[in-house]
């Protein structure tokens, strides 16, 4: 099977191509990527010589390279997108374009090419925020974003869902909580938290650190990708859930793991829309079968090593790095 990923070069991509060559080692691998801010070819290192690996450096707005990418594709599994959401407070244009448009020319270029699968990968941003008490979001919940970033991923996640109504392209979604692991961006909470303690700062945690976020090990992601695109009904949504905590508690774990106390927490005003609380209800997904294998403690806890491991990898990342700056002087830092 020739399957091609968007935005392979991402914190999740190439966490999932990583586990797709393992799982599915016979299938050929295409991985379309602009390599924006977020992309990095240091993250897909250790299969970039894999025979059956190709990388393609484009963008999804580029139908012509799209539609040569697409050439002989059976599924195509996209995840390019822009996704910090401080980043689209500062610049929301350029989140309009890619996750709106770019899903758009993908998805039309899906249907000439009559790929056999289209699976979109999107995020439980889309619904907005539960306050305290409410029950979480299911499939069936209506939609409710509140900033550029989840907005964006809602209007490409309908028109995925458009493209199966009215073509009959043969699409699945999956929502997902927030993923955490290896690769991930410095510019995110945790990878920003271990490698500013890591590098003697102090951590800025909003508020108290009571905002609540699930979190789900990214190869755990990849493997309910893996199971609706071979078990999922066509046309389906599947939510992708993870264990909740407070940011505090999340903090704390980090600050236990690097053998620091409180007083690196560096307590910052929350950013304007602070959404209070995600949370997803995946039974539907676990009717398939799929129950995460990674717990939150044990490879927090792993993921903090792998960063301590691993400088050569984030180091150079954090020079590129102006506009967190620019971020964290509207006090928008902290987006996870
Ligand atoms: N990170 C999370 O916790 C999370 C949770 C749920 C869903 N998601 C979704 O998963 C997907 C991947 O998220 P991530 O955290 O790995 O993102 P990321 O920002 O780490 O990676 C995005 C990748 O897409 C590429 N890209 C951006 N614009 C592009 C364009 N126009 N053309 C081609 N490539 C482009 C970038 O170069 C980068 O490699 C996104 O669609 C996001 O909405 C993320």
């Amino acid at each position: 099977m020739k399957i091609l990923v968007t935005g392979g070069c991402g914190f999740i991509g190439s966490n999932f191509i990583r586990y797709w060559s393992k799982a599915h080692p016979d299938d050929q691998v295409i991985n379309f990527d602009k390599l924006t801010y977020a992309g990095h070819l240091s993250s897909t290192k250790d299969f970039a010589d894999n025979p059956s690996y190709k990388f393609i450096q484009g963008d999804i707005c580029d139908e012509e390279l799209v539609s040569q990418a697409m050439e002989g594709v059976d599924t195509v599994v996209h995840f390019a997108a822009e996704s910090h959401v401080d980043r689209s407070v500062l610049d929301p244009m350029v989140f309009i374009k890619t996750n709106v448009l770019g899903t758009g020319i993908l998805l039309n270029t899906a249907l000439k090419h009559s790929v056999k699968r289209f699976h979109h990968v999107s995020t439980d941003e889309v619904f907005g925020q539960l306050k305290p008490g409410e029950d979480p979001w299911t499939e069936d919940s209506k939609y409710m974003p509140r900033t550029p970033y989840s907005a964006s991923k809602a209007g490409s996640d309908h028109l995925v869902r458009a493209y199966f109504e009215t073509y009959g392209l043969p699409v699945t979604i999956t929502n997902c909580a927030n993923n955490f692991g290896f690769y991930h961006d410095p510019e995110k909470l945790i990878p920003r938290f271990i490698t500013n303690l890591l590098l003697d700062k102090k951590v800025p945690l909003m508020g108290k650190g009571e905002n609540i976020r699930e979190w789900l090990f990214a190869e755990d992601h990849a493997r309910a990708i893996d199971l609706v695109i071979q078990k999922g009904e066509i046309g389906e949504t599947y939510c992708v859930g993870g264990e909740a905590k407070t940011n505090l508690e999340v903090t704390k774990a980090i600050l236990k793991f690097l053998g620091k106390d409180e007083s690196w927490i560096e307590y910052v005003e929350h950013r304007l829309g602070h959404d209070f609380r995600y949370g997803l209800d995946d039974a539907k997904l676990r009717k398939l079968g799929w129950k995460p294998e990674h717990d939150f403690d044990t490879w927090l806890e792993k993921t903090v090593k792998w960063y301590q491991d691993n400088k050569w990898w984030w180091e150079p990342l954090l020079k590129d790095k102006p506009v967190v700056d620019r971020i964290a002087q509207k006090n928008y830092v902290q987006s996870v």
